[in-house]
């Protein structure tokens, strides 16, 4: 990582204060900050003993010897103890009245529904599970997920789960080159997918792509195609199948198989500073616990509920908040397929409306989006149903926390912006809803059990109101276990920065009230639109065209999606640069990655600035791209003419 400042300048000022409405907190889970500070402080005192209680409401078919086994930087937590997610999802509900409750309720983006009780959802896990073992997947083994948001990517992760093989869910909006990476990092056995799925009004043609790239992916046996569009697919003889044919082949009783706590639940790549991304690895015991809990104390979640979280379920939102966490609690969770403007840009407020959903998390950049649109699409629907909102995936600016909490929330709803990882599992920083008082753009406090703090790069603390790197004190239970393949990355990414703690890679400040605001990353990792992208990545792929010789990389500030990506390319000797050049490689990268890290703007340049040593000055160009000058200080810098012809192409 290329953190070099020990402190991190903060410019907010935000001075709102927001105290949970008096009847929230008379129901809520947590009523009140006394409460939130007592289980506060016996995570703090006894934290086994504390993880111990909390995990009395999980079902564990055989308790464990010991809380936590600490080796730095490796933990096992539930020592000893067995139990597996998708019985706590599924099978634990159907002894009690929310058999025939609702668990899944979809929307299609044409606009078709399905809904699954309790107890279908765990007919249809249970069958696709001995799908999964017809076709040799075995405990252990690895399974490709690569499909559209719809019901049967729940039943195949929760399939996946109940049979002990690990799923690895690719993003559908990924190309078939990112799913080859991924196939082949964690050597799965079997690849599920659908023929495609609609956004904006067209399909995505996801099997085409999975043809692709199992062309170069060894360890794949078998692939399961939902038919979901319907449109002409190829089905190659001896590995394709059908899913509607498959599960027509098997029964439907499958008992959950009785994992280890530490059992390997899910490997999801996420961006880092190289260009290979990152398979972070969550297991059974822990990560279940902390979906669970977060889930019942951020979401505030009641058996009344309807819960709709928006994530894809390729990002680890979707998994620890649209399936695990919701469904483990009993929960109705809502899951929509397509695009929030399409056909009209109401129509989130349109689901919202006829599913009266009580709960809705979603993510600041889809708030400024609807800003953008205008108040009238939600100002057309009747929202009094909503009585939560929560935001996550970037740091929310005030104003669009004060929107959503006026116009969408009518001032009645409090909103709790939630802070966490991919690595994390789970929210590890975020108001308590009935409890603690909010700030517009303040993630609030950490939540009971999660020893975050804010140290300078040398491990110091640091006083109120300064910038410093965002830690984690002590083990979690959903911390990652590790990164899929590549221990020592895993040690020195998250503690190999800073002596003994888990350093998460943001930067943030702490208030005189002790309130964390996130000040985003301090490495070469960007947030567009609430999704990881390292930078590298992107050069990486920039690079790979055979016009290019070399490119940086950086994020600069964008009003919707929080940081747009601005690339510098030097092109090889013989190419000129032209329109057309930066329309094909803009059109490379999102082949090469996904349209996601397709670049905002081009700029060729002769050459790069540099240090003597020759590393690119990544400053200096997120200076340029954000402003179009240079203020900062240039001493090291090699030619500084560079600098100067970059900035000259912006004046022209
Ligand atoms: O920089 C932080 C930002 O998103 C990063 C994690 O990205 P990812 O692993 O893709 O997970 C996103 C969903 C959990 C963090 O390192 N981030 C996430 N939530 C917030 C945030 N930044 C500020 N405020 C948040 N609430």
């Amino acid at each position: 990582m290329s953190t070099s400042t020990t402190n991190i300048e903060s410019v907010l000022n935000e001075q709102r204060v927001f105290p949970p409405p008096a009847e929230f907190s008379a129901r809520a889970h947590i009523k009140s900050m006394e409460e939130y500070e007592r289980l506060r402080e016996e995570a703090e005192r006894e934290p086994e003993k504390f993880w111990a209680r909390m995990a009395e409401e999980i079902h564990w078919f055989r308790r464990w010897d010991k809380v936590l086994d600490w080796q730095p930087p490796h933990a096992r937590w539930f020592v000893g103890a067995t139990t597996n997610i998708s019985y706590n999802c599924l099978d634990r509900h159907l002894s009690t009245e929310r058999r025939t409750k609702t668990a899944l309720l979809w929307e299609g983006e044409p606009g078709e529904t399905r809904a699954f009780t309790y107890e279908e959802l765990h007919r249809e896990v249970c069958r696709f599970a001995n799908v999964l073992k017809k076709l040799g997947v075995a405990r252990g083994d690895r399974v490709a997920l690569y499909m559209p948001l719809i019901p049967e990517l729940a039943i195949a992760m929760l399939a996946c789960s109940r049979i002990g093989a690990t799923h690895s869910v690719v993003f559908g909006g990924f190309s078939a080159a990112a799913l080859v990476d991924r196939i082949n990092d964690a050597g799965c056995r079997a690849v599920v997918t659908a023929d495609g799925g609609y956004r904006r009004g067209t399909e995505v043609k996801l099997k085409a792509a999975v043809d692709e790239a199992l062309r170069e992916t060894p360890t794949v046996e078998s692939c399961v195609v939902v038919r979901r569009t319907g449109s002409q697919v190829e089905m190659k003889e001896g590995r394709d199948q059908w899913w509607h044919e498959l599960v027509e082949t098997v029964g439907a009783d499958c008992p959950a198989e009785e994992l280890d706590s530490e059992h390997p639940l899910f490997i999801l790549y996420t961006s880092g500073t190289t260009g290979k991304p990152k398979g972070i690895l969550h297991t059974t015991g822990g990560y279940l616990l902390w979906a669970h809990l977060t889930t019942k104390w951020v979401f505030d979640l009641k058996d009344e509920d309807v819960y709709w979280c928006t994530a894809d379920i390729g990002w680890v939102t979707g998994h620890s908040y649209v399936v695990y966490g919701p469904l483990s609690n009993g929960a109705t969770s809502i899951m929509y397929e397509g695009a929030p403007n399409h056909p009209a840009p109401d129509r989130f407020w349109s689901i919202v409306e006829r599913h009266k959903v009580s709960i809705f998390y979603t993510a600041p950049t889809a708030i400024r989006a609807f800003i953008k649109w205008g108040d009238e699409h939600p100002r057309r629907h009747d929202l009094s149903s909503l009585r939560l909102l929560g935001t996550v995936g970037e740091p929310i600016n005030p104003e669009a926390w004060m929107w959503y909490r006026e116009v969408i929330g009518k001032g009645r709803c409090p909103v709790v912006d939630t802070w966490w990882q991919t690595e994390t599992g789970g929210i590890m920083i975020s108001p308590l809803p009935g409890a603690t008082p909010t700030k517009p753009g303040s993630a609030t406090k950490p939540l009971p059990g999660v020893a975050a703090d804010i140290l300078t790069r040398d491990g110091e603390p640091v006083a109120a109101n300064l910038g410093g790197f965002l830690v984690i004190r002590r083990p979690f239970p959903s911390m990652l276990r590790t990164i899929w393949g590549d221990d020592e990355r895993y040690r020195q990414t998250y503690f190999g920065e800073i002596e003994g703690v888990y350093f998460a890679g943001d930067g943030a400040r702490r208030d005189r009230d002790g309130y964390f605001w996130i000040m985003g990353r301090v490495d070469d990792v960007i947030n567009v639109s609430g999704h990881r992208l390292g930078t590298m990545e992107i050069e990486s792929a920039l690079v790979s065209h055979p016009a290019v010789a070399e490119a940086a990389v950086v994020g600069r500030p964008d009003e919707l999606k929080g940081q747009g990506i601005f690339a510098f390319v030097t092109l090889e000797g013989t190419r000129e640069p032209s329109d057309e050049l930066k329309e094909q490689l803009r059109g490379h990268v999102a082949r090469e990655i996904g349209a996601l890290a397709r670049p905002d703007e081009i700029r060729f340049s002769d050459a790069l600035p540099k240090t003597r040593s020759g590393k690119i000055m990544r400053r200096l160009l997120r200076e340029l791209a954000a402003s179009g000058a240079v203020k900062g200080d240039v001493t090291t810098l090699e030619d500084f003419s560079v600098i100067e012809k970059l900035r000259a192409q912006e004046e022209e």
